[in-house]
């Protein structure tokens, strides 16, 4: 249905909290609304519903207890014929927590307010509800909801606690979704430990770019295989990056329009991970699974080009956090995390590669590689200072003798040097890169010279041993 306006507009209003429901009739009449209906449970408000003589064209409601709202959201979407299923419902909540929006959320809610309504809260849902013609009619519980509210301000003790069950299961992503909830919660703590705003404005920053290489990363990933709801989810992507650049623009000096953006963000997400990421990775499995039903080797090959994506799509995110976290132990972990990231990722690319060559590929996984190449690039030095610190890390305790002197290891070490050097070309060459990468590089290269050098030496000596045969050192 069309929600048009005030005019001709015939709501009902059923709330427990009978001071709540007087306020919101007398915010209604005087925007000129005058067709209300009262009613103060769930058992009254399902009877106006189904033997009331009206059709509603607008509910609003508390939770009439402690789930009143859900039964009469199943009602109303599911359980009458009277009038439209998608007939909007606003819910009041004294206290909006995760797990109490996402029910909402999933019972179909078309929009949430948190207590005390202002006239200016509800006036911006009713034009909100007018101009979006009201969300889609959806089934009970509901799969797409409408983003949450300018205006609402979350408990901050809410905005920090990640919630636990906006699981995508793909481990990549859900692992960047508990990084959104954690930038979240450290431009809470800037807004709450307000200075002036020149914190929170450089914590909102770093936030935007995590979130644009999120979606990216996303959109990659449906660029990927067939998606029909593809245009739609990355339309959800761009209305927020739109409302975080305005709402960070008026926002300046106002720490109260901050807490409103960082509770504004926190529903967002909840929101979108149920209505579009969850979607999509159920998608992307039943395409994976579908795809291996008829084509085993293609499905070996996309699984092969998935992982490396998926391990690509890791290394700006550890890069990002490489720039905010100056603690030395944690920039070890990370470089560690990224050298460990880079050597499986080359792997795969190496096992896509003659897999592409024998099998051949599809567009989707080409466009992923192209992905791949893009990730690698736009992080190339940062891979290199990783990978050239962990060859370092290892060439130093074979110096030292930690591991003795393995079998085969000038080929190995030569062979990590090569891919460093390969980095060091995506990065646009030596001269490209910075004075202290390239010391990193220069100093990985004494060491691997020195340890070529161990082995032969040290293969010398057995030859002269007779342990073997010395003409095989020509090979060496
Ligand atoms: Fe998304
Ligand atoms: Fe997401």
């Amino acid at each position: 249905m069309t929600f048009k306006g005030p005019d001709g507009l015939n709501v009902l209003i059923a709330t427990e909290n009978k001071a709540c429901g007087r306020q919101v009739q007398s915010m209604l009449r005087a925007m000129g609304i005058g067709e209300l209906t009262e009613v103060f449970d769930l058992s009254h408000a399902i009877l106006q519903l189904s033997h009331g003589g009206k059709i509603f064209s607008l509910v609003i409601c508390d939770f009439l207890g402690q789930d009143g709202h859900l039964k009469l959201m199943k009602f109303v979407r599911n359980e009458q014929k009277l009038f439209p299923a998608d007939t909007p419902v606003i819910c009041i909540g004294a206290l909006w927590t995760p797990d109490s929006i996402k029910a909402a959320h999933a019972g179909g809610v078309s929009a949430m307010l948190k207590l005390p309504v202002t006239d200016k809260d509800l006036g911006r849902v009713l034009s909100m509800l007018r101009q979006k013609a009201v969300v889609a009619p959806k089934p009970f519980p509901a799969t797409e909801t409408l983003p949450p509210q300018r205006g609402t301000t979350l408990d901050p003790a809410v905005i920090n606690t990640r919630p636990k069950s906006e699981i995508t299961g793909l481990e990549v992503i859900d692992e960047e979704h508990k990084l959104f909830f954690f930038h979240l919660s450290m431009l809470n703590k800037a807004i709450k430990e307000w200075q002036g705003g020149g914190e929170v404005e450089n914590t909102l920053a770093v936030f935007r770019k995590f979130i644009a290489m999120h979606f990216s990363h996303e959109e990659s990933l449906m660029e990927s295989f067939p998606y029909s709801s593809r245009q739609v989810h990355k339309s959800s992507h761009d209305e927020l990056n739109e409302r975080l650049r305005e709402d960070s623009a008026q926002a300046k000096g106002d720490a109260g329009k901050y807490a409103r953006l960082a509770s504004f963000l926190y529903e967002w997400m909840i929101d979108h991970i149920s209505g579009f990421d969850q979607k999509m990775v159920a998608a992307l499995r039943l395409h994976v699974l579908e795809a291996a039903k008829t084509d085993r080797l293609a499905a070996q090959t996309a699984t092969v080009v998935h992982t490396a994506f998926t391990l690509a799509m890791k290394i700006p995110v550890l890069s990002l956090r490489l720039d905010m976290d100056w603690s030395n132990t944690n920039q070890r972990s990370l470089n560690a995390k990224i050298g460990d990231i880079f050597e499986r990722m080359t792997n795969l690319m190496v096992l896509a590669e003659s897999r592409i060559r024998s099998f051949g590929c599809n567009d989707h996984q080409l466009a992923l590689l192209q992905e791949i190449q893009k990730a690698v690039a736009a992080n190339a030095e940062v891979m290199v200072v990783s990978a050239t610190k962990q060859l370092i890390h290892y060439g130093k305790s074979i110096v030292a003798g930690v591991h003795g002197l393995p079998l085969g290891i000038g080929t190995a070490i030569n062979f990590q040097l090569s891919s460093v050097m390969e980095l060091v070309s995506v990065a646009g060459g030596i001269d490209a890169i910075s004075e202290s990468s390239r010391a990193f590089v220069d100093r990985a290269r004494d060491l691997v010279d020195s340890i070529v050098a161990m082995e032969k030496g040290s293969s010398v000596a057995l030859a002269d041993h007779g342990t073997i045969d010395a003409g095989m050192m020509k090979h060496v």
